[in-house]
């Protein structure tokens, strides 16, 4: 049976590795694998079922029996934590402030990178995260990090939020992506960090269609070479 063909998206908040791959994966017909949205839905149940996440006990035990889908839908994907469909929930202010310490967290993590690595199972995916060329595909077919300036960071993300309807300011979105980077990076487990072997792309001065044309191109010319 031929191997799967598996493409590893690390980078920063807001730096467009997710527009990228969500991109990339409906024009190659691959399967797009967001595992910030994975965090972001344990996060979501853990506020909703008023969880105190540094209780061990409580948390594994929330952990045990969680269940993520993805399901596509209308050609967008949805995500799906036990039957709920969480899709603009898990995008909610109240997740963004907590899913970085609770994705810093070793058992949260040991257990979605083995729902990840199940997903992967013969299909061909482009993951994106941050720990996904490092720790979850270090062996995977293209792995690339993708990095941005800071300040267009926090523009691409306020400009979001205000899309959403979000009453936020400038000012917090930056704060709030300097506090994500430092615990993202800083953190005990599986931080964020460019690995030797990960192409290098800052999208700081790049356009959507140019950066997806890029990534799409490489992907290309990389799977051809197999
Ligand atoms: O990509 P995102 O903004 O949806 O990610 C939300 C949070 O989840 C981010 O603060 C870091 C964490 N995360 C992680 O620790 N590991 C991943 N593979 C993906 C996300």
């Amino acid at each position: 049976m031929k191997k799967n063909f598996i493409v590893a998206i690390d980078g920063y908040a807001g730096s467009g590795k997710s527009t990228i791959a969500k991109e990339v994966a409906k024009r190659l017909n691959f399967f797009y694998l967001d595992t910030g949205a994975m965090y972001r839905a344990i996060t979501y149940k853990i506020i909703k079922e008023r969880i105190n996440y540094q209780n061990e006990e409580e948390l594994k035990r929330l952990l045990k029996n969680i269940k993520i889908n993805f399901k596509e839908e209308k050609g967008k994907i949805r995500v799906y934590l036990d039957s709920e469909d969480v899709t603009e929930k898990i995008r909610e202010p109240e997740v963004e402030k907590l899913v970085s310490p609770i994705s810093a967290i070793k058992i949260v993590r040991e257990k979605l990178v083995k729902l990840q690595r199940n997903i992967a199972r013969q299909k061909n995916i482009i993951a994106e995260g941050r720990d996904i060329t490092s720790v979850v595909f270090p062996k995977a077919d293209v792995k690339i990090f993708v990095d941005c300036q800071l300040k267009e960071r926090a523009k691409r993300r306020f400009k979001e939020a205000k899309e959403k309807g979000y009453k936020i300011k400038f000012r917090e979105v930056l704060k709030n992506l300097i506090i994500r980077d430092k615990i993202d990076q800083g953190r005990k487990y599986s931080p964020l960090r460019k690995t030797a072997d990960s192409i290098y792309l800052d999208t700081t001065n790049l356009t959507i269609e140019e950066e997806v044309d890029l990534v799409k191109s490489l992907i290309e010319y990389l799977k051809g070479k197999r």
